[in-house]
């Protein structure tokens, strides 16, 4: 009798290489009951399912993952997941939809939230406060792909349902550009998976990485709202997977959400001085 190994996640790009779908399931699936509340385990999970011709299991996963992400505030990592869904199915449009309502349910009972808090704060005399907070507190990452998925959750369900149709899924290899400094700017990016960097020159024309932006971010928008050329290089680090949005759709979205534009544009400032800063410590490292 022939026994067969059993399969380790330590092997599973080696399965797949081979195309042992098999195995690869097996080892991933043995690691996700290990492990799971991570997420990206569920997503390898989907994807081998979806390589193995298993669709149905492949998107019931992803639409379990993108409820999830919805329901803890993390838009744009559940629009990454949708549109991932809608790579391996294209009739699954359903799912963009019900994510749709999913995001406008979960605003308006934030509203509805924010209103109470505002009534009882008033009523005892406190000032509240501006920004509403989100639904499960977390730091750096977390709050920054949160805020990012803000601009999301400006829109109402149809719009986000128009705007999911319309952009364009782009993929990067390691090392590609995404955006040049200095060339004109006629979309923005969400990026739905993988990282990149942005760069810049220094005073000495030395590059100068200015930030390394990482699922949920979002970047080419100060091109959009200044009408100037890209303030910076984007660079691919790795494999990357962005949405890409033209600035007639971001316009079109502006136009009739206030919210979008403001989010954009504080975005900007807060780049802006973020790149002040960096060059000024770069001055500051070549002097000392
Ligand atoms: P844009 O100028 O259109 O193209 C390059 C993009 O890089 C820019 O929009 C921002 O989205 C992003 N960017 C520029 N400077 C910074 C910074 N200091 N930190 C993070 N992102 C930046």
């Amino acid at each position: 009798m022939i026994l067969r190994r059993r399969a380790t996640i330590e092997r599973l790009d080696q399965y797949l290489a081979e195309k042992d779908y098999t195995s690869a399931l097996q080892a991933i699936t043995a690691e996700v009951k290990r492990k799971p509340e991570n997420f990206n385990l569920l997503l390898r999970q989907a994807e081998i399912l979806g390589m193995a011709g298993n669709r149905t299991q492949a998107v019931a996963v992803y639409r379990d993952l993108a409820r999830f992400f919805a329901r803890q505030g993390f838009y744009a990592r559940a629009l990454a997941v949708i549109s991932k869904l809608e790579r391996l199915d294209p009739d699954q449009q359903e799912a963009t939809r019900e994510l749709a309502d999913m995001i406008t349910a979960q605003q308006e009972s934030e509203r509805r939230s924010q209103e109470r808090l505002r009534q009882a704060t008033a009523s005892a005399g406190i000032e509240h406060p501006k920004e509403p907070a989100p639904a499960v507190q977390t730091a750096g990452q977390s709050e920054r792909e949160r805020s990012a998925s803000r601009l999301f959750a400006e829109f109402p369900a149809e719009a986000l349902e128009e705007l999911l149709a319309s952009t364009s899924v782009r993929s990067f290899g390691g090392g590609d550009t995404v955006c040049r400094e200095g060339e004109p700017g006629e979309s923005m990016f969400l990026l739905v998976e993988g990282a990149v960097e942005v760069v810049t020159s220094d005073a000495s024309g030395e590059p100068l990485v200015l930030a390394v932006l990482s699922t949920g971010d979002f970047f080419g928008e100060v091109a959009l709202v200044t009408g100037r050329p890209r303030t910076a290089t984007v660079r691919s680090q790795g494999t990357s997977v962005t949405l890409e949005i033209t600035r007639q759709q971001v316009e079109a979205m502006a136009a009739r959400h206030p919210g979008v534009r403001e989010t954009l544009e504080r975005f900007c400032r807060e780049r802006a001085h973020a790149t002040v800063e960096a060059m000024v410590n770069r001055m500051r490292g070549l002097r000392a």
